[in-house]
Formats: C-alpha cells, structure tokens, sequence
C-alpha cells in the first residue's frame, strides 16, 4: 500500500487533492501536513495531520520515517502577487523546501514525487497565443523564477538521479473549498464569493484579460492520472503543459450574471495585470494528452454553475 505524504495540505490544491487521494488509497496512508494555517476540526480528523516547515530537513525527514513514506506531493508554494510584494520570502518557500524535498526523496528511494509548476513559468516574450510545450521560460516575476528553476530542478534529480519526479503547469484553478490565496488568477474564484455574498465584484485585472483556467476537479484528474501513469509514458521531465479553458474577464462576469440576478462587475486593474499581461491566454497542452491521455471536462458553464452551487451553502 502507498504511504503518502502532501505537503502544503492547507492550501487551495492541497484541501481538494489530499480527500481525493484519501478515498483512493485510504484515509491513513495520506499524511497531511500544514505549517502555519490551523486546519479545521473536519480536515484534522479525516486522517492523519502534522505540523512541519517543508525547509526543515530535520522535521521532514521524521515524517518520513515516521510514517514510511514512499510518495510525496510537494505543494507548499507562495503565489505570484504574494511573491512580488515578498520576493524574498517566495525564493525561501518555494525553492529551499523544493530542494529539501527533493534531496529528501532521493535519500530514502521515494517511488514517485509530484511538485506543482505553473504558467507563471512562462513571461512576455514566450508566445502568449497556444503556447508550446518546448518555448521560451523568462518570467518577470519571482513566483515564475522559482517555477523555471524547479523545473530545472525536477529534471536535474530525474536525469542525475533517476528520482521519478513529475509536474504540470497548472492554469488558474477555480474552486470553492478554500479563498483565494494571493495569487493573479484570484479574480475567477473571488468574483463567485463576491457574487453571492454582495451581489457585486470589482475585478483587479481589465474586461479584455484571457487566462487559462481549470476547475479544480479537472487540477485534481490531471494530477492523479499524472501520478499513475507508467514511467515510460512521461517524456517530459521539466512540467506538463496543462488547460481547460479560455475566457477573458468580461466572458467571465456575463457568465456569472447569467446565474446570478442583478450582478454587476466593475473593473479596475491593479499591480496584478502586469503580471497577467505576461501570462500566455491560451495553451497547447497536446503533449499531455498524446502522452497520459489528458482531457478536461469542466467548462465555463459547467463551473459556474457547480461554484455557485457550492458557495450557497
Ligand atoms: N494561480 C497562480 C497565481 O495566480 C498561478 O499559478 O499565482
């Protein structure tokens, strides 16, 4: 049986993956573990929960140990806005953990490792149209530099090392379970908490913004099928090219008001939308598909309609 361990199990991947993986290798092979959140009563008793700083060598090689560990999911990560107004910080999160875990994983034989990348890996001079799997990596911000240089990394301990190390470059993932968390994709998550909480939404990046997006289902599909594939059908050792759908921000607001009587959404761009424009609007995620048999289900309406169900509870 698998023993896994999931790092950054608060966090808005964290919260939804670790039940998934839960219902599908039993609740006490899951070993969730947070650092500075608290989680809640439901979460800290679904199955086993620890408190370690990912940095920390020393306390995350006694989990390891304690529990036999022989999978990992590394999702601690700063997110892009966050990062920019703590660049510093971003740098030490993301990236001493990453190296901890993955000097970790290949001192005690881990069978298979997942570290999360994004499409802040990509910048302003990578095409921003359709995306290609092999292109251009120069991020302008610093939650994109950790992202290049950990899949730099990922690949380094697979070709070095032979650790069975694999990523996706998640879109914007839009889900209900956790608020949004300092990243540039917020605004598709916030504008349905805002929508039904006050009938309104004042959106931080212009109507004409097209971001790949993912509903967080189809994040945690991608993740497992990833994670099950055999050895041999993953030829990319850097991170997955990875989408569902495209929309610009105004497509968004005329979606959420078709379900919600009266909504009105104003625009009013901040710092974010510089790190937005650098971002690609749409993906070729073919390799993924050829590779693992990547296919995504949740579209725009699709969403809506399941977050809004979801928030009004
Ligand atoms: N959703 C992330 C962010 O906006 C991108 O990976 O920071």
């Amino acid at each position: 049986m698998k023993k896994i361990l999931v790092t950054g199990a608060l966090g808005q991947i964290g919260s939804e993956l670790i039940p998934a993986l839960r219902s599908k290798y039993g609740n006490e092979n899951v070993i969730a573990v947070g650092h500075h959140k608290e989680p809640t009563e439901e979460f800290r008793n679904a199955g086993p929960f620890e408190t370690a700083d990912a940095r920390n060598k020393d306390e995350i090689r006694a989990l390891i140990e304690k529990y036999n560990i022989d999978t990992i999911y590394h999702l601690v990560g700063v997110l892009s806005a966050v990062g920019e107004a703590k660049p510093d910080l971003a740098w030490d999160v993301n990236m001493t953990s990453l190296k901890t875990m993955l000097d970790l994983a290949v001192e005690y034989k881990i069978e298979r490792m997942f570290w999360p990348s994004s499409i802040a890996a990509f910048g302003p001079t990578t095409p921003l149209e359709n995306t290609p799997q092999q292109t251009v990596l120069a991020p302008t911000t610093m939650y994109g530099v950790t992202k290049v240089a950990g899949e730099l990394l990922c690949q380094y301990y697979f070709v070095k090392y032979g650790l069975d190390v694999r990523s996706l470059r998640y879109p914007g993932v839009i889900s209900w379970k956790t608020a949004p968390g300092g990243g540039t994709t917020d605004y598709a998550v916030a504008i349905y908490y805002d929508a039904i909480a006050k009938g309104s939404y004042d959106c931080f990046v212009n109507e004409k913004t097209v971001l790949p997006m993912m509903y967080m289902d189809d994040a945690v599909k991608a993740t497992l099928q990833l994670m099950d594939a055999a050895p041999e059908k993953i030829t990319i050792r850097t991170a997955y090219n990875l989408t569902a759908i495209s929309f610009s921000a105004k497509e968004l607001a005329e979606n959420v008001a078709s379900h919600i009587d009266g909504f009105t959404c104003t625009f009013t761009p901040d710092s974010r939308q510089k790190i937005a424009d650098s971002w690609p609007s749409t993906i070729d995620d073919s390799k993924a598909r050829e590779d693992w048999g990547w296919k995504h289900q949740f579209g725009l309406e699709e969403i809506s309609i399941d977050m809004i169900k979801n928030l009004k509870k």
